[in-house]
């Protein structure tokens, strides 16, 4: 497969990437024809833009310099317009649990991608964490599915990504303070923990944001209630995935690094694309990110007298983030993981640590008028309900229960 090599790479001057109104807007994909790859694609890419913006508004802020900020604006300006035609590919018959499905796969496939190849590994452990939570997810949301519309999830995951229970979603709530985690050094970490970070910080936001902003839309009182439930775990995925860049990395180190990961993931999206057409999009946007790129450089060699190649440390990032089939992964990440718990910014067994976790008291809190994510269950029908029924998703869950009301009563734990 070929090579992303920043350095090397053709460009676009920024000031022709301005796109006219038609070209902006672009027809959206097939939802009966659709790759569910291509799919995820342009559920990352959404996300990815909108982690630039954002984070360029955060920036631009906090900086007082006039040319620096009118340098961002330029560069934000683009990447707005690069997330409107990105996300402007779904369909409008494409639901808002369907297009939530696609945003669990890519959870899911990304996540199991990255953790693959991320050379730290705390990082590595936090992906793998966080992983089989949104695999979950994507089995409470199939459910929902077949509930509220008598929808398959197979027409959306197509094979690729098994749909059963995962860590489940009533034992991933935790207490703030559970959500803290150790950072990279900026001075020692690939460049390719620093473009995973970027790359799942960004997806993770976009679909907190993504359930925050179409949650309420159902009028079905138990599938408002999933969506805001399953919004908190996203919203401690922000949180715990955030606090792993370093904090000491400068503003316009983090926004050459944005735009940066923007080109490897447009590069990335462009080798494995099946569909010709966006295949060109990916290919156009990715020239357009390393102008971006080299247009921050220039700011940091100007601002900072610091070479941005001193910065990246690599003429190219590898591998590729690639959306393909991760089963045997997920799999062994759950039989080995399933009851980890975070706790003192480490991972530990959950029998372990229970009798001085933070998080049991919480848990107890938010779960104890009934949870969503395991009401909407016995809504599914019987054979995908059945798979809730798996043995050691029980056992584990049994064993949060009882160790739970045994705290709650003043127990003492069982030697
Ligand atoms: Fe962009
Ligand atoms: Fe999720
Ligand atoms: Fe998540
Ligand atoms: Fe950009």
């Amino acid at each position: 497969m070929a090579q992303f090599r920043p350095f090397d790479m053709d460009s676009i001057p920024i000031e022709d990437q301005f796109m006219n109104w038609k070209e902006l807007v672009k027809a959206p994909y097939d939802k009966k024809a659709v790759d569910a790859y291509t799919r995820t694609r342009v559920i990352l890419m959404n996300g990815i833009e909108n982690a630039s913006v954002l984070m360029s508004h955060a920036i631009e802020r906090m900086t007082s310099d006039p040319e620096i900020k009118r340098q961002m604006a330029l560069i934000r300006r683009i990447d707005s317009f690069q997330q409107q035609t990105v996300n402007w590919l779904n369909p409008a018959n494409q639901t808002i649990i369907e297009t939530t499905l696609g945003y669990e796969q890519v959870a899911v496939d990304l996540t199991a991608n990255l953790a693959k190849n991320e050379p730290d590994p705390y990082v590595k452990q936090t992906l793998d964490f966080a992983l089989i939570e949104d695999f979950d997810h994507l089995y409470r949301y199939s459910c929902l599915y077949d509930y509220l519309e008598g929808g398959d999830y197979e027409s959306i995951v197509q094979g690729k990504t098994e749909v059963k229970p995962g860590r489940p979603t009533s034992v991933e709530h935790r207490h703030p303070d559970d959500t803290m985690r150790k950072h990279y050094n900026k001075d020692t970490a690939d460049i390719k923990t620093k473009m995973n970070y970027l790359t799942i910080v960004a997806g993770e936001q976009q679909t907190e944001l993504f359930y925050k902003s179409h949650g309420f839309m159902y009028s079905d009182e138990l599938a408002r209630q999933l969506y805001s439930e399953i919004a908190d775990v996203e919203e401690q995925h922000v949180t715990q995935y955030g606090l792993l860049g370093d904090p000491k990395e400068t503003m316009l180190e983090k926004s050459a690094l944005m735009q940066l990961c923007e080109a490897y993931i447009y590069y990335s999206c462009a080798q494995t694309e099946t569909d010709s057409r966006i295949r060109g999009i990916w290919e156009s946007f990715a020239k357009m990110e390393i102008s971006h790129f080299n247009a921050c450089a220039n700011l940091i060699e100007k601002y900072e007298g610091r070479d941005i190649r001193d910065i990246v440390k690599a003429d190219i990032i590898e591998p590729l983030v690639v959306f393909e089939p991760n089963k045997d992964y997920v799999n062994r990440v759950i039989e080995e993981q399933l009851d980890l718990s975070p706790h003192k910014m480490e991972y530990r067994r959950f029998k372990d640590i229970a009798d001085q976790w933070s998080s049991i008291k919480f848990q107890w809190k938010m779960n104890r008028a009934g949870v969503p994510s395991e009401e909407v269950v016995s809504k599914a029908k019987s054979e995908l309900a059945q798979r809730d029924q798996a043995e050691k998703i029980k056992q584990f869950k049994n064993e949060v229960t009882r160790r739970t009301e045994d705290l709650m009563a003043g127990r003492p734990s069982p030697m």
